[in-house]
């Protein structure tokens, strides 16, 4: 795709990945929207990237995704790229009891059921573009289970599925479909993560990050898997049990610490 002159709205882009994203697209001259709950953060964000657009908005609430499809599809008819990355990852011990069915699916209802709701509300509006895009941001762990990150994970495999869907239904349209899976990389997001969790995981920082996820939009790259990714994706199909026991390294260490 090209990779200027769009009008681009990211979801989550107060920090993190988003953040960088929306402020090298901003560069190479596109009009950039971000979102975000936590008005402070947007503001902060804001400050520092003048031109973008922020919105305070919870892609996990259906009447704030309408809202801010109504605030954007008035102001910036032209909006044709849609970056579903907003998400949030926990570590949860599955042997806790009591924990709540709101609580237990709040990675469901971020990183699935918001992307969902997203791209299913801005779809016609895209769809109405000459040329447009919708990029879902998964992981590499959308290819080998986290066991430390169980529902996070099953999140992100269903993200994997689910643009798979989405590109080849959209096939026929103005509309590319893109996934970005990025490996670990230095954000908040990693903040309740300590160095047992991740241990043996390289981390990629978030502007080389940023950097490879434009090369492979603009090479028209429809799977973007940056550095460790792309080696997680290889050993799935070479050998599941491989990949399963990299990623649940971690697993014992949490729960020993839980008794
Ligand atoms: N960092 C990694 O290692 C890594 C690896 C693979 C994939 N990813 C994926 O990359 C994406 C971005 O993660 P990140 O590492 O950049 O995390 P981050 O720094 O924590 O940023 C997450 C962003 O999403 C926003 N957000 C969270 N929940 C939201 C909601 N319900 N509605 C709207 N915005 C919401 C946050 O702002 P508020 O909290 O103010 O809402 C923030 O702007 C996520 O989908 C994550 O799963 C990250």
């Amino acid at each position: 795709m090209e990779i200027k002159n769009n009008t681009i709205l990211i979801t989550g882009g107060s920090s993190g990945i988003g953040y960088e994203l929306a402020c090298q697209l901003q560069r190479m001259g596109n009009q950039v929207i971000i979102t975000g709950r936590d008005q402070a953060r947007l503001n902060e964000a804001k400050a520092k990237l003048p031109g973008v657009h922020a919105i305070q908005s919870d892609i996990r609430d259906p009447e704030a995704v309408e809202s801010l499809y109504a605030s954007v599809a008035a102001a910036y008819p032209k909006l044709n790229v849609l970056v579903n990355n907003a998400g949030i990852m926990r570590k949860i011990n599955l042997h806790e009891a009591g924990r709540g069915l709101r609580d237990l699916s709040l990675e469901i209802d971020t990183n699935l059921t918001g992307t969902i709701h997203m791209v299913h509300r801005f779809l016609p509006l895209l769809k109405n573009q000459q040329r447009a895009a919708i990029v879902n941001v998964s992981s590499g762990l959308a290819f080998v289970p986290f066991p430390i990150s169980p529902i996070y994970g099953a999140t992100k495999a269903a993200i994997h599925s689910y643009t798979q869907s989405l590109r080849a239904q959209l096939k026929h349209t103005s509309v590319k479909v893109f996934e970005l899976a990025p490996p670990s990389v230095q954000t908040p997001l990693q903040h309740a993560f300590d160095a047992a969790d991740t241990k043996g995981m390289p981390v990629m920082d978030v502007r080389k990050l940023a950097e490879l996820t434009l090369r492979g939009l603009a090479r028209d790259r429809f799977e973007i898997r940056p550095g460790a990714s792309n080696l997680l994706k290889l050993i799935s199909r070479l050998s599941p049990a491989l990949g399963l026991k990299l990623t649940g390294g971690s697993l014992k260490h949490m729960l020993t610490e839980a008794k």
